[in-house]
């Protein structure tokens, strides 16, 4: 069975690659065979982050040169990618057709994997939705700012009144604190329960960190098997939780069939 696991954000820039790509290799890491399917199309970048320059992408799938195994990229024994292109090609502006394509084409994998972890493009617009609406659980990444609740809670807002998606991770990045970082979890779940019936988890933070932001100048993520720093213990003990967020039934169709 595959978990698979969108993560999102509001406001952009507020470290979804980041997430995305250091909680992929802390899986790895701990045996869990793990898929990071770069979901930002266009705009997609967690490959600078893997320190990779993958010959295949998306758009060779969607363009019907390449099955989608084919476009699969093994980073290490339990990690493997899937790259969303550039901005020269084309996926920015996918249609619903090729998108449920892209999403369908997963459960045909010979060798399916235990996590599927996809980078979403921020905001509520339809390719989003469209892979937030297929993933099992979606957790949203937010940081203390104010520009960063009001869009996540507009992100909250559509999802659920327009997709029936109820259930939200939170994870709180560059945080000062770990207490400061639940105070603005609970200061987020107090706003947004107010107005929505929806279901928030704190799921963790990650620390506001030099090494996380100099990690994409040098092209390694943090989390690798020689690190022990305070950014990796973050993330494994994020990734050991990811499960606790609750499973969305939005009747949409889905990467897998499990
Ligand atoms: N915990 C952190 N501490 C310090 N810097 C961070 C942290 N997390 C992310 N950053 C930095 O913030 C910047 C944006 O991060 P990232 O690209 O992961 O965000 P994003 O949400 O994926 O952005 P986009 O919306 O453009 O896809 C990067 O320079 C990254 O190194
Ligand atoms: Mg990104």
């Amino acid at each position: 069975m595959t978990t698979t696991i969108a993560i999102t954000s509001g406001k952009g820039g507020v470290g979804k690659t980041t997430v995305a790509v250091n909680l992929a290799l802390s899986l790895a890491l701990q045996n869990k065979e793990t898929l990071l399917l770069d979901a930002d199309l266009g705009m997609a970048n967690a490959h600078i982050l893997l320190g990779i320059n993958p010959k295949y992408s998306l758009e060779d799938f969607v363009t019907g040169n390449s099955p989608i195994d084919k476009v699969i990229t093994t980073i290490n024994g339990n990690l493997k990618f899937v790259s969303g292109g550039n901005a020269i090609n084309n996926l920015l502006n996918l249609s619903d057709l090729e998108r449920h394509k892209i999403i369908k084409s997963f459960n045909d994998l010979k060798k399916k994997p235990e996590f599927m972890l996809i980078d979403v493009g921020a905001g509520a617009e339809s390719s989003s939705m469209t892979f937030m609406s297929s993933a099992d659980k979606i957790i949203v990444v937010i940081t203390g700012e104010p520009t960063s609740f009001i869009d996540a809670y507009t992100l909250i807002k559509t999802s659920f009144l327009d997709h029936k998606m109820n259930n939200f991770g939170i994870i709180i990045n560059m945080a000062s604190s770990p207490i400061q970082a639940k105070l603005n979890f609970d200061k987020f779940q107090s706003i947004t329960q107010k107005f929505l019936d929806v279901n928030l988890k704190y799921v963790g933070q990650i620390p506001n960190s030099q090494k996380i932001r100099n990690s994409i100048i040098s092209r390694t993520a943090v989390v690798s098997s020689k690190n022990n720093n305070i950014e990796t213990k973050a993330f494994n003990e994020l990734s050991s939780k990811l499960l606790m967020v609750e499973t969305n039934k939005t009747g949409s169709i889905k990467f897998f069939d499990n």
